[in-house]
C-alpha cells in the first residue's frame, strides 16, 4: 500500500478539530430552529463510515465521525442524506443508522457531485432548510455541484477546501503546471480566471529569455482570497476560513461557511455561531479530547520499561 493510500485511513489533529466544530453548529442550528417550520435535513456529501482514526507520529486515537456526530445532534434533524464512493463504508454506515431507527436516514453510495445534485433537485427547498457538510480528501468537489448548492437559497455549508491541493496544482513555475492540472483547477475553481490572478510573466526572465516565462506570483493566503471571492460570486455570505494545519503548522485544508439563504436575517443568525466556531478553530480550542489522549499515549511510550525494575 503507498503511504498516500495508507494516509488516506487516517486523520490529523485538525480532524478532530473540524469534526468538533461541525458538531457544535450542528448542535446550535437544530436548537436555534427547533421552533421553525421548516423541514430540515442534514447532508453529509463525503460520509466516511461513521468513525476516525486520529494519527499523530506512531499513536493512534479513534473519534466519531461526522456521521455519528450528526445522528447524535438533539433536537434531531428531519432527514439525513449520507453519500459516500466506496462500498465498504455503507457497511459501516448501515449498521450505524440501523442503531437509530426513530430517524429518517438515506444513504447513497456513489460520486458527491452526481448524488448531490440528484438530492437537491428532489427537494423543495421552499419548506426545507438544510446543513452540508463537503469533507473530500482532495480536489473532487466540482465547482458546478457548489452553484447548485447556492441556487436551492436554502443551504450553510462548510466545505473543507483542499488549499495545500490547489497549491501543489498551481505550481510555481506555469510550465509546470500542465493540461490535467489546469483542468483541474478549472473544475475546482469554476472559471479559467486563476491564471491570469496566480501568474504573471517573470520579469526577470523577459531580460534573457523572450518567449516570457510565467512565474506564481500569489502566496497562499492571497490564493486564498481569490476562492473566497469565487465563493462569493454565488453565495450571499461567505466568512473568512478557518485554516486546519499539520502539527508542523503546515496550512493544510481552509473550512469555508458559506451561507446559500438571501435572507440578512438568517445569513446573521448563522454567521454568528459559524464564526465563532472558526474562531475557536484558528485559536487551536477544538479537539482537545483527542489531544490529550494522543499526549498520553506519547507519554506512556516514552516511558522506559527499565524504570519499572
Ligand atoms: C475525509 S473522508 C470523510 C470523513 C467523514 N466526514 C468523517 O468524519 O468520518 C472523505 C470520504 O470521501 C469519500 N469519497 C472519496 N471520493 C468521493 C466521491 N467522489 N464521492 C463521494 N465520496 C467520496 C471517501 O470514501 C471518504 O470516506
Amino acid at each position: 500500500m503507498s503511504k498516500r493510500v495508507e494516509d488516506q485511513k487516517f486523520g490529523g489533529v485538525w480532524t478532530a478539530e473540524k469534526l468538533e466544530a461541525l458538531e457544535r453548529y450542528l448542535k446550535s442550528y437544530s436548537t436555534a430552529l427547533k421552533k421553525i417550520d421548516f423541514t430540515k435535513v442534514y447532508i453529509d456529501a463525503f460520509a466516511g463510515n461513521g468513525e476516525c482514526i486520529i494519527k499523530s507520529g506512531d499513536c493512534t486515537v479513534p473519534t466519531e465521525g461526522s456521521v455519528k456526530r450528526s445522528l447524535n445532534v438533539d433536537p434531531p434533524f428531519d432527514k439525513y442524506y449520507f453519500i459516500d464512493l466506496k462500498p465498504e463504508n455503507h457497511v459501516g454506515l448501515r449498521t450505524l443508522c440501523a442503531q437509530y431507527p426513530a430517524l429518517t436516514t438515506e444513504l447513497r453510495q456513489g460520486d458527491a457531485n452526481d448524488e448531490l445534485t440528484d438530492i437537491i433537485t428532489s427537494i423543495n427547498w421552499q419548506r426545507t432548510r438544510g446543513v452540508l457538510f463537503l469533507d473530500p480528501f482532495g480536489m473532487t468537489l466540482k465547482w458546478d455541484t457548489l452553484f447548485d448548492i447556492a441556487f436551492t437559497q436554502a443551504i450553510d455549508v462548510w466545505y473543507l477546501f483542499p488549499l495545500s491541493g490547489m497549491s501543489r496544482q498551481a505550481a510555481n513555475n506555469f510550465d509546470s503546471v500542465d493540461a490535467s492540472k489546469k483542468k483541474s483547477l478549472t473544475t475546482l475553481l469554476g472559471s479559467t480566471d486563476w491564471e491570469e490572478y496566480f501568474y504573471k510573466d517573470d520579469p526577470g526572465m523577459a531580460l534573457f529569455d523572450e518567449t516570457n516565462k510565467k512565474v506564481r506570483v500569489t502566496d497562499q493566503s492571497q490564493m486564498l482570497g481569490y476562492v473566497k471571492k469565487r465563493l462569493e460570486s454565488i453565495f450571499p455570505s461567505v466568512l473568512e476560513p478557518a485554516i486546519l494545519r499539520t502539527e508542523g503548522n503546515a496550512p493544510l485544508y481552509a473550512l469555508f461557511f458559506a451561507c446559500a439563504n438571501p435572507n440578512k436575517r438568517a445569513q446573521e443568525i448563522a454567521g454568528s455561531i459559524a464564526s465563532h466556531l472558526i474562531k475557536k478553530l484558528n485559536g487551536g480550542n477544538y479537539g482537545s479530547v483527542e489531544k490529550q489522549k494522543l499526549a498520553e499515549l506519547k507519554k506512556d511510550n516514552t516511558i522506559q520499561p527499565d524504570l519499572f525494575g
